[in-house]
């Protein structure tokens, strides 16, 4: 396996089972559910994975894309949600068809560390585009340098603990310290950005960069971002 994409296009050991993956999709539908601006909202899940309650994110705006690079994952949202009116499952080679300036608010949840600088750059570019006057781009879950994977198992075993899977966190922990996963980071690695950096690289993509004041889902130690679009998309 030479990429993040086709890692995450399989069943991975990053969800230690099916309560650690019905929880961690919970908060994060929660706290997707508490960005949409308005019920008229167009919504862009980027990168969005199972997505597993993204039925309460589209109750809540007025259409819900979800995107993902992963075709297995595709299918799977296809086969829970196909058939919801206000959600619509794309391909990320379909986020290039969206009408230019649709969109409301696009969340993109634990994507960055996946991508390189360039490929960053240029999903910002898209987003930019995308993205009404007065429209966010939420860029969380971004590690920042100093956070190492003790910061986050941590923060997984206190997710577990109030979630009550700690047994299999732990056993996740071990099964993921000896997986494809680590041989991936080890080999590719994860990107990391600091506050600046992330600011800079927003910035550069024509966006108003904010911090938020807490990162979506469980992991406090990493950031969430706001790119604010203050002035139509250059054209
Ligand atoms: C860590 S998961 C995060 C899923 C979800 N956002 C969440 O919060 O749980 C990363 C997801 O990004 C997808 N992905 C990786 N690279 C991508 C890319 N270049 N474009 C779109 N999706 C991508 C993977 O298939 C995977 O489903």
């Amino acid at each position: 396996m030479t990429s993040w994409r086709d890692y995450w296009n399989q069943d991975t050991p990053i969800y230690s089972g099916e309560r650690h993956k019905l929880l961690h999709y919970k908060l994060v539908a929660n706290d997707i559910v508490g960005l949409v601006p308005s019920p008229e909202a167009v919504v862009l899940d980027y990168g969005c994975g199972e997505a597993l309650f993204a039925d309460q994110v589209a109750a809540r705006c007025a259409k819900l894309y979800l995107s993902d690079a992963a075709p297995l994952v595709r299918e799977r949202l296809q086969a829970r949600f196909g058939g919801h009116e206000r959600i619509a499952i794309l391909a990320p080679d379909e986020v290039t068809d969206l009408v230019d300036a649709s969109l409301d608010l696009i969340v993109v949840n634990s994507l960055l560390q996946y991508l390189s600088l360039d490929e960053l750059r240029s999903l910002l570019k898209l987003w930019r585009a995308k993205l009404k006057s007065g429209g966010r781009l939420v860029v969380a879950d971004v590690i920042p340098p100093d956070v190492s994977p003790i910061t986050d198992a941590k923060a997984l075993l206190s997710f577990a603990w109030h979630g009550g899977f700690l047994k299999s966190a732990l056993a996740g922990l071990a099964r993921t310290a000896f997986s494809e996963y680590r041989q991936i980071r080890e080999e590719i690695g994860l990107a990391q950005y600091s506050e600046e950096e992330v600011f800079d690289i927003l910035q550069d993509a024509g966006f108003k960069p904010e911090r938020a004041a807490r990162n979506l889902g469980h992991n406090q130690a990493r950031m969430t971002f706001i790119g604010h679009v203050t002035d139509p998309a250059a054209s």
